[in-house]
């Protein structure tokens, strides 16, 4: 399962890529409005900044919501750098403008997909990466997991190339949840994939071991 970040800090942006394990990063209007990037030159050069800070794929999302909008923008985040990846809202005019995108070779991830109808339809339209938001389902008593395996059930039995995206991810057992389920990539903070690396027996194991060695040497 691929790994990305789904934030635009630099920072944890590079720390997650120190730690060797980062495929790519996701950032869509919030997360980039949180870290104070605005005006659209400072938001392309932003982009440019993770590009250059990871390698693999960078999700750069639209703001236009009509087609022709979307396709301008899409062309211009795409020509900004060869791992930008066109993010997309789950609309009308955005599978219309994913599929455009998808005959012109630019990749895509279209993203608020709450169903298996819509994940569907990004798949017939070509996507890249289809991101099912799992944590914002789980924030409404919905099965976010539940919805991933019925994608995956869908995609296999088509042989889709879409990749599921798992979005939304909120915790370090979401990510296990993902990767059990075989969803293709899961994209959530920086402390959820630190949590991975937790074990209170590993502590206390190291603990020991270092302890006797200390002794054994003293
Ligand atoms: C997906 O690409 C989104 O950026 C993101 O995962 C949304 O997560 P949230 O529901 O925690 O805001």
């Amino acid at each position: 399962m691929k790994f990305f970040i789904d934030t635009a800090n630099l920072a944890e942006i590079k720390e997650a890529q120190d730690l060797g394990v980062l495929d790519g990063v996701t950032t869509n209007p919030s997360l980039m409005a949180k870290e104070g990037i605005s005006g659209s030159e400072n938001v392309l050069n932003h982009y440019k900044s993770i590009c250059d800070l990871v390698d693999g794929d960078v999700s750069a999302e639209v703001i236009a919501t009509d087609y022709e909008g979307m396709i301008t923008e899409g062309e211009a985040l795409a020509a900004l750098h060869p791992q930008i990846v066109v993010k997309i809202p789950m609309t009308k005019d955005g599978i219309k403008a994913c599929k455009y995108f998808s005959n012109k070779g630019i990749r895509t991830n279209v993203t608020l997909v709450f169903s298996v109808g819509q994940a569907l339809l990004a798949a017939k339209a070509g996507a890249t990466y289809v991101s099912p938001f799992l944590g914002r389902l789980d924030d409404i008593s919905m099965d976010g997991l539940n919805l991933i395996e019925e994608i995956r059930e869908v995609y296999d039995n088509y042989l889709f190339e879409t990749q599921i995206l798992a979005a939304s991810v909120r915790h370090t057992m979401h990510i296990v949840n993902c990767a059990k389920i075989g969803s293709d990539v899961m994209t959530g903070p920086l402390s959820a994939i630190l949590g991975l690396l937790k074990h209170p027996l590993t502590d206390s194991g190291l603990a020991q071991f270092l302890a006797d060695h200390a002794k054994a040497n003293s």
